[in-house]
């Protein structure tokens, strides 16, 4: 049975539609990403699910009970918000007691579980420290402690790491997942860098105006888009627009046998995810097409070519950099398997 069960909500603001039928359900102890971009109604759904905002239509079930018009502090959530602050001249200490204080624990509880907090987020040798005296990174791990440390039944994050630099994102990435498996406490993560949902999640939502797109676990996602909106927000890609007719998918470029399966005749599009096309060397069945170098990303360990087409099309690719980059304006062929195509 689902632990949060959201069902068909809509939300308007005035005359605006911000969310549309969303439904969402999550089992107890998920890492479950709300992925989209910006103004797709991330934060909407989070701010409803913490009790901030009321719904138009629909209904939020937490193991079973209705919860759709239980107060924000009847719900037992915690919450990393953005802008959602550090009280700035409390020590961390003190910042982390907080929630605690407010339900009214016993001194000899608060201390233990705070230092059981400090030692989760790794910073019991900052205790005596106001939230000034701290990194960016740290002062969100002590958001995260004072949002874990009444034990809620549900954590709410929204983009909790977008004002961080890439490697500090990528280690509090790292320890957030660490610290959701340590507690098994729900997680409802927000995000529109999807390297960062497909890092963490257990499953991902992908949310596009309003709408949830699709929602699955990342390999699925990837491998097995609902959508173009997915496919391309998801992970790089080749899309091509084409026709489905006689048992072939064919485009301006190149005519492709489908598998025996039969995708339905008409219009329909083809991805073609960059590390499943060959650059070079081609195998017994491909696809091949022949192209030059437009632009190159060289990142050390590979490098992302965009090649040319005749007709003006560009395909992304990966290649091997051992030997630097290609140059722009090199002749190459490209070559795929056509069972490696997706087709939407
Ligand atoms: N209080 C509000 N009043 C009117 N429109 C709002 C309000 N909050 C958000 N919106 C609109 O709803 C849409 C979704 O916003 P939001 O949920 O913040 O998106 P996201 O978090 O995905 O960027 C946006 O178009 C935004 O402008
Ligand atoms: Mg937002």
């Amino acid at each position: 049975m689902a632990f949060i069960d959201i069902r068909t909500i809509d939300k308007f603001y005035g005359s605006f539609q911000a969310l549309s039928e969303v439904s969402l359900s999550i089992p107890k102890g998920a890492f479950v990403t709300l992925l989209g971009p910006s103004g797709s109604g991330k934060t909407t759904l989070l701010k409803i699910l913490a009790g901030f905002e009321g719904v138009s239509a629909g209904q939020i079930l937490l193991d079973g009970r209705d919860i759709t018009a239980l107060k924000p502090e009847a719900r037992n959530f915690g919450l990393v918000f953005q802008g959602y602050a550090l009280f700035p001249h409390m020590s961390v200490f003190d910042n982390i007691a907080y929630p605690l204080k407010v339900r009214r624990k016993g001194r000899g509880e608060i201390a233990a579980r705070v230092e059981a907090m400090l030692d989760l987020v790794q910073l019991r040798p900052f205790a005596r420290r106001k939230p000034q005296e701290l990194s960016g990174g740290q002062q969100q791990r002590v958001a995260l402690a004072r949002a874990l440390v009444f034990q809620p039944d549900l954590l709410l994050l929204d983009e909790p790491m977008s004002a961080l630099d890439k490697k500090l994102r990528v280690d509090l990435q790292d320890q957030l997942r660490d610290i959701h498996q340590r507690l098994g406490t729900t997680f409802i993560n927000v995000t529109h860098d999807q390297e960062e949902a497909m890092h963490m999640s257990d499953r991902i939502a992908v949310m596009n105006l309003g709408r949830i797109e699709q929602y699955d676990m990342a390999h699925t996602l990837y491998r097995r888009p609902a959508s173009r909106f997915v496919a391309d927000f998801v992970g790089k890609s080749n899309i091509f627009a084409g026709t489905v007719e006689g048992g072939a998918f064919a485009t301006e470029e190149f005519r492709m046998a489908l598998p025996a399966d039969g995708a339905r005749p008409g219009a329909a599009e083809l991805v073609i995810r960059p590390e499943d096309i060959r650059l070079g060397a081609a195998v017994a069945g491909d696809v091949v097409l022949a192209g030059s170098v437009a632009a190159s990303t060289y990142s050390g360990d590979r490098a992302l070519y965009s090649i040319a087409l005749p007709g003006g099309r560009v395909m992304l690719t990966y290649g091997s950099a051992r030997d630097g980059a290609l140059e722009p304006g090199a002749p190459v062929q490209i070559a795929f398997d056509a069972r490696d195509g997706i087709l939407i």
